[in-house]
């Protein structure tokens, strides 16, 4: 009898453990769980990115899409299914988000290493921002606390709801960034991530016929000789006109083809090209819209090393986003489908 009080106890005590820990992200979380988890992921990165550059861009915007939607979860990893048809994935606003067989592939390494204890909301954050290290050459750097669990909903309405879409003012923009608490400068810190990858056509379609004082016309002239080369399907360009191919920037932008880089970088180009009325998407276009959102603009085009510091630790506060309160959650067996019970 005495015994078995004693046992309740302590499950009890247990259980109260586990639910205060439950949120509390800690560096270095999976040390004494599986050891060189990070080591892992970054292997797993550098080789996605020495493959493909563009893979770089795609885990860095995973972390926005995962953490802006019922916080850092896992749950835009999620594949439709029988009983979930329509999860974040099939969003209109998650076009063009890819990157998700790479975490499926550092899933699958960690698992065969230490099975079930490293969950894939954690795994996206350590590869995005391992993605940001490399992609910026070793300036974009912040230790990543650890802890999360892998969600159990995943909704396309919601991941709608929640994401900012390219069309957005600029008061759209400050709104949809305030309701998670991110001031009106980690709007413009964040929004520097377009200077890498690439965005579809369809997401810039209005600039493609925006007044001079809005785009440049030599850019536009070669954002619609991009797009109208797509044959009516909907292509890619990239965002930077920087990774630009010379043959066209030559014919469209002379100007520009001393700005012209073999390599893609995570850097403060993006300001200057803003400035310059050089971006594809209307939401960046709308930063010069406004004295605040101005000011920061001219502020990060003038300061390269200011830029890498706020963007990292805006990575970082975006990292921490935490799931609904009472949200339950797992870690997964498989980073796209939550496990069978
Ligand atoms: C400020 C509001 C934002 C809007 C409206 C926005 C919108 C978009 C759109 C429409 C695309 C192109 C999708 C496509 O057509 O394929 C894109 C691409 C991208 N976005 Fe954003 N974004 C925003 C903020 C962010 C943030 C905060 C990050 C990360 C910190 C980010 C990182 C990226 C990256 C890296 C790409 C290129 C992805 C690739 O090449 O695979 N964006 N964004
Ligand atoms: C924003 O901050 C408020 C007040 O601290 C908090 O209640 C709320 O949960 C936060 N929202 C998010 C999305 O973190």
């Amino acid at each position: 009898m005495r015994l078995t009080v004693a046992v309740i106890c302590s499950l009890v005590a247990v259980q109260l453990w586990v639910t205060l820990l439950a949120g509390e992200l800690k560096v270095g979380y999976y040390d004494d769980k599986c050891s060189g988890v990070e080591d892992v992921v970054k292997s797993h990165v550098i080789k996605a990115i020495i493959l493909n550059r563009g893979n770089g861009a795609a885990l860095v915007r995973l972390i926005f899409h995962d953490c802006f939607v019922r916080g850092c979860d896992g749950s835009v990893l999620l594949d439709a299914s029988g009983v979930n048809p329509r999860p974040e994935k099939v969003a209109p606003v998650s076009i063009g988000l890819e990157g998700f067989d790479i975490l499926e592939e550092i899933k699958a390494d960690l698992e065969r290493r230490c099975p079930g204890v490293v969950s894939c909301a954690d795994i996206l954050i350590f590869a995005a921002r391992d993605a940001s290290s490399i992609l910026s050459n070793g300036r974009v750097r912040f230790d990543v606390p650890a802890g999360r669990l892998d969600g159990l909903v995943s909704s396309a309405d919601e991941a709608q709801a929640e994401l900012p879409e390219p069309t957005f003012t600029i008061r759209q923009l400050i709104d949809s960034f305030a309701r998670k608490n991110f001031t009106v400068e980690e709007l413009v810190v964040l929004s520097g991530a377009h200077s890498v990858g690439d965005g579809h056509c369809s997401s810039f379609a209005a600039r493609l016929a925006a007044p001079p004082d809005q785009i440049t016309p030599s850019y536009r002239n070669l954002l619609n000789y991009k797009c109208s080369r797509g044959g009516g399907a909907d292509p890619a360009v990239v965002n930077n006109a920087r990774d630009e191919d010379l043959a066209t920037v030559a014919r469209f932008m002379p100007a520009f083809v001393g700005k012209l880089r073999p390599v893609s970088a995570l850097d403060n180009t993006y300001y200057r090209n803003n400035l310059d009325k050089v971006v594809n998407f209307n939401s960046d276009w709308q930063l010069l819209t406004q004295d605040e959102t101005r000011g920061h603009v001219h502020e990060y085009a003038d300061n390269a090393a200011l830029w890498d510091h706020d963007f990292a630790a805006s990575l970082l506060k975006l990292s921490k986003l935490p799931m609904p309160a009472g949200s339950k959650g797992e870690i997964r067996n498989k980073c796209s489908s939550i496990n069978h019970r």
